[in-house]
């Protein structure tokens, strides 16, 4: 055999959006492209702005000598320089280039972080719903995923993290604005998390890291601010990328910053660097990081996505969904009308909409809408959850 069993059992258990992916192909084979409304992949339509356009063109046409040589593993220091510079403008804190690592994506960040953090057995603790990849990350670097559910609002419960941190937890891993619920953490969830670590690394005399996924950081609604995770804990990494904020998910160019307030951060910049090269990345992309210098305070048009969210939400409730209101990100997450979210999925189908079921998040009885489509997908799937809604005596 030549895929292991346990990656054949991975494969198995963690393919909901590929099963849906393929699901939707087959429909739209039938009943053509138009009718089928396909809510379940995280790959935004938006495109990149136009300083990124612009940027790769002056590359193109005036390039420097070099520049897609080997460098340093970390990343060009100019690039990481202007990331370290624009983190200190939004943080308030002194970063500098000795904090940033570019990689290859918030996944490759991720990646390269619990490669330098994990002892093997060391458990990583995760909020549910979760993005699902995480488990397998953790599993990659011989982990152990702990998750702990969040309350009904998708905010972490205090006491149950307390319960949930031993002696071998190494990290507790948050993703604020959240895939898949949108909700955003504020500074006072932030401040609890970071006064509960404190604590139990003094009970049981060891570091304990908080990572902070941010990769739908700047994709944030209602003139919101989503709190940076830094004044928290001394022990925080940030993990991020361009992907969402800058519409460049097969680009993969991401980053990690390490808190510049942590006492053993060039011995941790040490490892991580190790890793991004160990781990085969070897480096973030050449012309990315040379692209991604200039853009540090370029966004995609929020307003787009607020709008979809708006129209999703207002509709869904109306439909009698009960839904908490995302605040960021370009997901949304309603309660499945009967616990069996795998049968709201099917029913769904029945009307050519594509949702992914919570189970697939570790929380049934939920279901995942992917927000990020032309609004043509988000208004023709109003009809199928209209029916569902009837069918299930929501109105
Ligand atoms: C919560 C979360 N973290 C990480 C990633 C990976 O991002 P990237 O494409 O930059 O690797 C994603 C992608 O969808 C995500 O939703």
């Amino acid at each position: 055999m030549a895929v292991s069993p346990k990656l054949q059992q991975q494969i198995a258990e963690g393919g909901w959006i590929r099963k849906m992916f393929e699901a939707g192909i087959a429909l739209k084979q039938k009943y053509g492209e138009r009718n089928v409304f396909d809510l379940s992949l995280g790959n935004p339509v938006v495109e990149p702005p136009k300083e990124f356009v612009r940027e790769i063109k002056h590359l193109v046409n005036e390039p420097d000598a070099g520049m897609h040589r080997y460098m340093p593993n970390a990343g060009y220091v100019e690039t990481r320089t202007a990331v370290a510079e624009q983190l200190s403008k939004e943080t308030g804190l002194q970063f500098t280039a000795n904090e940033v690592v570019m990689t290859c994506g918030a996944a490759g960040a991720l990646n390269v972080v619990l490669k330098t953090i994990i002892e093997a057995t060391d458990e990583i603790i995760i909020f549910s719903p979760y993005f699902v990849e995480y488990i397998y990350y953790i599993d990659n670097h011989q982990g152990v995923t702990v998750v702990v559910p969040t309350d009904s609002r998708f905010i972490p419960d205090l006491n149950l993290l307390e319960q949930n941190i031993t002696p071998k937890t190494k990290a507790v891993l948050i993703n604020s604005p959240n895939n898949p619920t949108g909700v955003v953490y504020s500074s006072d969830t932030l401040k609890d998390i970071g006064e509960l670590l404190e604590k139990k690394e003094r009970e049981y005399n060891r570091e304990i890291f908080l990572i902070s996924d941010d990769v739908y950081r700047k994709i944030i609604y209602d003139g919101l601010g989503c709190p940076y995770v830094f004044p928290y804990h001394e022990r925080t990494i940030m993990t991020t990328s361009h992907s969402k904020d800058l519409a460049l998910p097969g680009e993969r160019i991401g980053y990690i910053a390490v808190n510049p307030g942590y006492c053993d951060r060039q011995e941790l910049m040490n490892g991580l660097t190790f890793c991004n090269r160990t781990l085969g990345f070897v480096n973030a992309p050449a012309l990315m990081q040379h692209a991604v210098r200039v853009l540090q305070d370029v966004t995609v048009d929020i307003k787009q996505y607020e709008k979809k969210r708006d129209m999703l939400y207002e509709n869904l409730c109306r439909m009698g969904y009960s839904v908490v209101k995302p605040q960021g990100a370009f997901y949304i997450f309603p309660k499945s009308p009967t616990n069996d979210d795998m049968e709201f999925v099917n029913e769904l189908q029945e009307y050519n909409v594509l949702i992914v079921p919570g189970k697939g998040f570790g929380a049934p009885g939920y279901f995942r809408i992917s927000y990020c489509m032309e609004d043509w997908v988000i208004e023709g799937s109003l009809e199928g959850f209209s029916k569902a809604a009837k069918k299930y005596g929501l109105f």
